[in-house]
């Protein structure tokens, strides 16, 4: 993927009057309701970013974290912003734009992070923020295909620009192989038998949306199970498998102490049990090797205050290190 920078510091007269209504506390003026920023006061509380401080917010995503952390790090510092999906892009450098510290945006995978930090003349950073998976915005974007609930093309790529969309890898994969991510990525029950109604789906007709999918989905499997709707599991899985999600994780986290200065803090922000126990093992080993200060042994949760406000928190752990 090429690297793409898409924007440099900020306007001097920044809005930081009202926030509008619905739109969330960010110091800064905007009109829709967005993502909203999980564990924001947990993250700035272990990220530390005070003044003169460079911080890498490697899942920039609609800018939540980003423009809280903007606020801290002031004149002097510096905030390096990354995303694989341009549009979420475009949204975060609105909200940042009116704080008048410097930023840099980035069209980019967190693996190219160790590129984009050289071409910026930096040799590490103070604190690096990873907030996993997808955000409300792009969910709620139909054309982009990761929800169940609103009609549009199976996509699910993060990044538009390459990679497989989910309806060609529904195509592509062999029955066992979608078996498996169902099982694997989404811990779906009934993995095999909605593969193979896929599969026997698409040997007489297409299945190229969202709804498409998730009504196939709803007349295989049986009964409903609680609240959760029985695309759910699908739906996260193939998001997953088309991201390559857990993959490029362990590789960034196997190599990310190489971007921290010493006493750097590095946070991650995870949303199920696979990528925390990715999350979990990498800092182990990094402890082992005498590269990182464990500063949580057991993930930090939302408070149930959190969780009652944005339910979509409830599954977050939240889990730091120090670099020595
Ligand atoms: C949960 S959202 C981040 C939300 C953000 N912290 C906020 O408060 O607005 C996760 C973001 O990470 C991005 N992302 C996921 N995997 C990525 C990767 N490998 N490289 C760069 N960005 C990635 C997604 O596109 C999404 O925008």
């Amino acid at each position: 993927m090429g690297l793409q920078a898409s924007s440099m510091s900020a306007p001097p007269e920044a809005d930081r009057s009202a926030n509008s209504p619905g739109g969330l506390e960010y110091g800064v003026s905007f009109q829709l309701p967005l993502h909203q920023p999980v564990m924001l006061r947990e993250v700035l509380e272990w990220l530390r970013p005070g003044s003169g401080k460079i911080i890498a917010d490697c899942t920039l995503g609609t800018g939540g974290h980003a423009v809280a952390i903007l606020k801290e790090i002031g004149p002097s510092g510096l905030l390096v912003g990354l995303d694989r999906d341009s549009e979420v892009i475009e949204v975060a450098k609105g909200f940042l734009s009116q704080v008048s510290n410097p930023f840099r945006l980035f069209h980019a995978d967190y693996a190219d992070l160790g590129q984009i930090l050289q071409e910026l003349g930096i040799e590490g950073v103070d604190g690096l923020l990873l907030d996993l998976g997808v955000s409300s915005y792009q969910l709620g974007i139909p054309e982009r295909g990761f929800s169940f609930q609103l009609e549009g093309p199976l996509d699910m790529r993060m990044d538009r620009t390459s990679g497989l969309t989910a309806a060609e890898m529904l195509r592509r994969l062999k029955e066992e192989e979608l078996a498996r991510i169902f099982w694997e990525y989404g811990e779906e029950r009934w993995s095999r038998r909605i593969a193979r109604a896929i599969k026997a789906h698409l040997r007489k007709a297409t299945l190229d949306t969202t709804t498409q999918l998730a009504s196939l989905i709803e007349r295989v499997v049986p009964g409903r199970r609680g609240r959760i709707h029985p695309a759910t599991r699908v739906f996260q899985a193939l998001r997953i498998a088309v991201n390559r999600e857990l993959q490029g994780l362990e590789v960034f986290l196997s190599t990310a102490y190489k971007f921290l200065k010493p006493g750097a803090r590095m946070v991650v922000i995870s949303f199920h049990s696979l990528e925390d126990r990715i999350v979990k093992r990498a800092f182990m080993e990094g402890f082992k090797k005498g590269l990182y200060m464990l500063l949580t042994r057991k993930p930090i949760r939302p408070s149930q205050e959190e969780v009652s406000k944005n339910p979509r928190s409830r599954s977050a752990k939240l889990r730091t290190v120090e670099r020595l």
